[in-house]
């Protein structure tokens, strides 16, 4: 029998008991040793649960007991989350996370921690909630180098997109059904503002390339300035506008980005609609794979979670290699990033100053508004060609937005 420790009994610490107790008899079987949870660590009471028994408040309960193997760290957020973590590591028990506040910052300090003490840490319910891509990434695909990774990663600003683009409503309406509907946080900035996009590719970029990319030199774009006009115009483009993560490897250099974007209808994601995420990557050897699921809610991370309870179990004392140190990726500088602009002016009569400026452009009808669409350059580039607009000829830039074509 292998003890775990579960800290946290919210969303997904609850769903974490839900599945253990639901698929009790085959989780056992596929982990080779009977589960037993021991410990629930929460500062709440939850009488009438089947956890009633397993509750304490004290950490150091779980910590000074041998007999635990296993600690599930569901709390989310990096206090005390982090030092509970590190701690645990320390003390020889492996350690399974859905906290990606806490892989994308230590993540390979944690990981370090772990292949010293020969245990594991793993956090597959990071990313994509329920969807597989930590451990493909991991080893499914390790015969590849993995040079793009195109995502969306964020249920609730798909879901508030999909739904602006379908029934025509504007972002400051959604948002709000959305949260009484309970999508989307009370507080939603860390969803809208792109923030929680960014860690995510901030890990599948790390995981991909093998060394740190630090999130917070990713340059991070919300959802919070884009018109329901922008939708409308890309519908008739042939695109639709999508929050993505994006990483690219260009020779050795490699650039991260997370910003709402145009993407063709041919484009795998471009199907993928509502709260579903979905990661689309390429290899120089497998070509181009995608993973598509529920990527939030409740049970669906808790299964990522458990998958991770059994590989740590199946791999109690042997690390299972993660591809992830710590020696910092260089990244591209945001100037520097090949970039093709969807762009819109506020009124009628600028056709001469935008080929004196941007030279070739295709244009899109509009009654009010004069939009086109640049050929690709660079975020530099373009950057000081709308600098050129507003500053020099004094246009009312209304819109812009990346064009993500390959
Ligand atoms: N708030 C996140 C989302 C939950 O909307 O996708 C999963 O990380």
């Amino acid at each position: 029998m292998i003890n775990i420790a579960i800290l946290g009994y919210g969303t997904v610490g609850s769903g974490v008991v839900e599945v253990l107790e639901t698929n009790k008899k085959s989780i056992d079987i596929k982990a080779g040793e009977e589960l037993f949870i021991k410990y629930v660590l929460d500062l709440k009471e939850f009488p009438g649960t089947s956890i009633e028994s397993k509750l304490t408040k004290r950490f150091e309960d779980i910590i000074e007991d041998d007999s635990v193997e296993v600690i599930v760290e569901v709390m989310g957020g990096l206090n005390p989350a982090y030092d509970f973590v590190k701690t645990a590591l320390l003390k020889g028990k492996s350690v399974v996370t859905s906290n990606k506040e806490l892989v994308a910052r230590y993540g390979p300090e944690l990981l370090e921690i772990a292949r010293n003490k020969n245990i594991n840490f793993l956090f597959e319910a990071s990313v994509g909630g329920g969807i597989p891509i930590i451990r493909p990434l991991n080893k499914s695909l390790t015969a590849d180098e993995i040079y793009e990774i195109t995502g969306i990663l964020n249920g609730t600003t798909n879901y508030i997109l999909s739904k602006m683009s379908r029934e025509g409503l504007n972002f400051e309406d959604v948002l709000k059904e959305a949260q009484e509907l309970g999508f989307a946080e009370r507080n939603p900035e860390a969803d809208i503002e792109g923030y929680d996009a960014c860690r995510k590719i901030a890990i599948l970029s790390s995981l991909a390339y093998g060394m740190h990319v630090n999130f917070e030199e990713i340059h991070t774009e919300g959802i919070t300035k884009v018109r329901l006009k922008d939708l409308e115009y890309a519908k008739k483009l042939g695109y639709q506008v999508k929050l993505l993560g994006i990483s690219k490897k260009i020779n050795e250099k490699a650039y991260a980005m997370v910003a709402p974007m145009m993407i063709s209808n041919n484009h795998p994601l471009s199907n993928v609609h509502d709260v579903f995420n979905a990661i689309f990557i390429k290899g120089n050897v497998i070509g181009d794979v995608m993973f598509y699921g529920s990527g939030a809610g409740k049970l669906p991370t808790a299964s990522a979670v458990v998958a991770d309870v059994v590989d740590a179990v199946k791999h109690l004392d042997k690390n299972i290699i993660t591809h992830w140190y710590s020696k910092e990726m260089n990244l591209m500088s945001l100037e520097e990033v090949p970039s093709q602009l969807f762009i819109a002016l506020e009124g009628h009569g600028y056709q001469d100053i935008i080929e004196q400026v941007f030279g070739k452009v295709s244009y899109i009808q509009s009654d009010d508004e004069t939009v086109f669409i640049t050929e690709k350059s660079t975020e530099g580039e373009l950057k000081e060609k709308i600098t050129q607009l507003t500053q020099v000829h004094q246009v009312k830039v209304t819109s812009t937005i990346r064009i993500e074509k390959d």
